[in-house]
């Protein structure tokens, strides 16, 4: 049994939202919008390890039967309502309560925990990578798993760690995504379009000097970009927001995009092209930061 869980869990199955397996291929829609609002159901009664399927379903049935029509916000309200709330908020404390309190994205309910961010907010580099995993969901803090410790390792190579307190010296992390995406999949546009004037108005409210756009989500979401990680990184961009209607006061903010450590940790190879951005990143800091930070 150990290890028939250990597997699932190796495959991304974590999480158990009901008694068996379904096809949802081959189900009669009001079953499986029964299962679904059973499943939505915030309200709804936990489901016993004893009850009956059948009885699960029984009762989700006349759920549905019985209640009217719940309203969920459609992608373009839900994306509508974080714009208007993103533009509002003045100040990262706001910003953390507004994210864990927003019902317009749907993996907040598999998730354990909101991951909002780690690190200095002072820091003069912010780093943004795509989304939680399932260490970063369990503890609610971004990038503590085994890619974030390789990370952390790649940061301090070029003097970055994210618990110092001097500026000059520390880092600021967070992701596109604030909550784990159920297996750890790739999150999907509709999640990121939603996520995006959040992390936006975040990179706004910290304000740092150069932002590190870790991975393919990242450097393609926060550049408005098709092109791939590869034509991306080597490379200095000129950051400035991609969500239309934001309120943006600042100045575009230099950014370089670097592979993800957890594509490192399949292709040690591409180690060397990470180290050629953080000895760019490196150069650029020598240069202009620590220079301006004299003045
Ligand atoms: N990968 C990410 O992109 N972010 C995390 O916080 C952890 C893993």
């Amino acid at each position: 049994m150990i290890t028939a869980l250990q597997w699932y869990a190796d495959q991304g199955l974590d999480t158990c939202v009901l008694e068996e397996t379904f096809n949802r291929l081959n189900i009669d829609p009001l079953e499986l919008q029964c299962k679904e609002r059973l499943l939505n159901d915030d309200s709804a009664e936990s489901v016993g390890l004893n009850d009956h399927p059948q009885n699960v379903l029984q009762q989700a049935r006349s759920k549905v039967q019985a209640q009217p029509e719940r309203t969920f916000l459609g992608k373009s309200e839900a994306y509508e309502e974080a714009l208007r709330l993103a533009n509002q908020v003045e100040n990262l404390e706001d910003m953390a309560k507004l994210i864990a309190e927003f019902d317009g994205i749907a993996i907040k309910k598999t998730a354990s925990n909101m991951v909002f961010s780690a690190g200095n907010p002072q820091a003069q580099v912010m780093l943004v990578g795509e989304a939680p995993g399932a260490d970063e969901d369990r503890i609610g803090t971004p990038f503590v798993g085994i890619s974030g410790q390789l990370l952390g390792k790649i940061l301090s190579c070029i003097g970055l760690e994210r618990d110092q307190n001097d500026p000059q010296k520390s880092i600021y992390i967070s992701n596109i995504l604030n909550w784990r995406p159920p297996g750890n999949r790739t999150p999907s546009p509709a999640e990121i379009e939603v996520s995006l004037p959040f992390i936006e108005r975040h990179i706004q409210l910290v304000s740092p000097k150069v932002l590190i756009l870790c991975g393919g989500v990242a450097a393609k979401t926060l550049l408005g970009s098709d092109m791939s990680i590869s034509r991306l990184r080597n490379s200095w961009h000129n950051y400035v927001p991609v969500t239309r209607g934001l309120n943006y006061q600042g100045k575009p903010i230099p950014a370089i995009a670097t592979y993800h450590p957890s594509y490192l940790l399949r292709t040690p190879a591409q180690k060397k092209l990470v180290w050629e951005d953080m000895l760019t990143l490196q150069s650029y800091r020598q240069k202009n930061l620590q220079k301006q930070a004299e003045i």
